[in-house]
């Protein structure tokens, strides 16, 4: 069995994730489901939380982005290495660390676009990005900064190869539902709720497997609970448990174009920006600011439940008996109230724990694995999901110190 560590910090900028895991190649060639072993949650240094949340909001120039690249860097291998200190982990142990480290923005690919160009125009490689068509994604953590410091062989950067070949490369889950259920004769539904919530159909066969965007996770209710209540999120759903669904309030929501984008739609908290939460707010400032917070949590299980219906074929959605949720949503009883009451009722919506897997460290576990394939030369992109042209191999490694050969001279 090989060690491997996975680190997740997402739109939710809640934190970050650290995992310990274990896998082995099978004989299929992919990973076996990776069995957790120990996880952590660790926070941002407030000086550098700072000027990330200001990256988000476009507020950092190029010499301040540059910097902030080797900041986070410093900061992942910082977590990284407390991490294993905590729990005992000799870093030369671990085979190898994946994180994507932490995205500030992210394009989607113009599918319509890509689909109608033509080979010629294809052949224009930078032409792809010139014309907007390809999709671009921006990361903060550098990945030689990461595997000096932490002396473990790093993977990063799991997108752009996906983009590459006109990919959304969001959700990446597909990946590791693949590895988890891909012994099922069966479809198995898998749902993250993070800041962007993210729906996936795992199968045996990976050319049927489906994995978009649904719309907010916690993005809006957390947006909300900053804005009306001066907390960060609502603990537990204790504030929305208070309030009442307003039913004019969700069919404002689900209005919003995302839902007008085709799938994977690879959203991003651009879509659920400040303006158009403060502007949703003011728009129904008379009702209930409790009344506001339950409406956004239907909001997130509403758009869920749409989502599915709109992108699955109704035969794959009646062959599913299992909706494994994760992500730190599900810790939210509001989202998870609204969702059960959507769902058909052949499918029981449970959460990733079931299968062993932490939900809030699932994410943390998938970087893990697709690392993990990447060293072995395993693709780690589900084409059908993401609308890439071909299989890829992901990410950007860098070698720790630690493997700098006997032959070379060292003074
Ligand atoms: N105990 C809890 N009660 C309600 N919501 C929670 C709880 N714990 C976490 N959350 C929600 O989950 C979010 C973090 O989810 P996470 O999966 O880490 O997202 P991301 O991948 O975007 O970082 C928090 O911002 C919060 O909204
Ligand atoms: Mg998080």
């Amino acid at each position: 069995m090989d060690l491997i560590m996975g680190m997740n910090s997402g739109s939710s900028f809640d934190g970050i994730d650290v995992v310990l895991a274990e896998t082995e190649l099978a004989e299929d060639g992919f990973p076996k489901a990776p069995k957790f072993l120990c996880g952590g949650s660790y926070e941002w240094p407030e000086e550098v939380r700072k000027i990330v949340t200001d990256a988000f909001e476009n507020r950092v120039d190029m010499v301040g982005l540059n910097r902030l690249n080797y900041i986070c860097g410093a900061v992942f291998a910082e977590k990284a290495a407390q991490f294993m200190k905590e729990n005992e982990i000799d870093p030369l142990r671990v085979k190898v660390l994946g994180l994507d480290t932490q995205t500030i923005y992210q394009e989607q690919p113009d599918h319509k676009a890509i689909s109608e160009m033509s080979e010629e125009e294809k052949a224009d490689w930078p032409g792809r990005w010139l014309s907007k068509k390809y999709p671009a994604g921006t990361q903060m953590g550098d990945t030689s900064v990461i595997a000096n410091l932490t002396n473990i062989d790093t993977v990063t950067h799991f997108r752009p190869a996906d983009h590459t070949f006109g990919g959304a490369a969001a959700p990446l889950m597909p990946y590791l539902d693949y590895v988890l259920f891909r012994h099922l004769d069966h479809p198995t539904m898998t749902l993250n709720i993070g800041g962007i919530a993210n729906l996936h159909v795992a199968c045996a066969d990976r050319r049927r497997m489906l994995g978009f965007d649904t719309g907010p996770g916690n993005v809006v209710s957390n947006y909300m609970c900053r804005e009306l209540f001066g907390v960060e999120y609502d603990k537990d759903g204790m504030i929305a448990a208070k309030g009442k669904v307003n039913e004019k309030m969700l069919d404002y929501f689900m209005h919003h174009p995302f839902f007008d984008r085709p799938v994977p739609r690879s959203g991003w908290i651009a879509d659920y920006n400040a303006e158009y939460i403060s502007g949703t707010i003011e728009k129904f400032s008379y009702l209930h600011k409790e009344d506001i917070l339950a409406t956004a949590c239907a909001f997130t299980a509403a758009a869920i439940v749409r989502s599915m219906y709109d992108n699955v074929p109704a035969e794959v959605i009646r062959a599913t008996r299992k909706l494994y949720c994760s992500g730190g949503g599900v810790k939210n009883p509001q989202i998870m109230k609204e969702l059960k009451a959507r769902m058909p009722e052949n499918i029981d919506v449970t959460t990733s724990a079931e299968i062993g897997i932490p939900p809030e460290y699932k994410e943390a576990i998938k970087f893990a694995t697709i690392a993990y394939s990447t060293i072995n030369r395993v693709p780690g992109n589900i084409p059908a999901a993401g609308h890439a042209s071909q299989y890829a191999i992901l990410g950007k490694i860098a070698l720790a110190p630690r493997n700098i050969s006997g032959g070379a001279q060292l003074d």
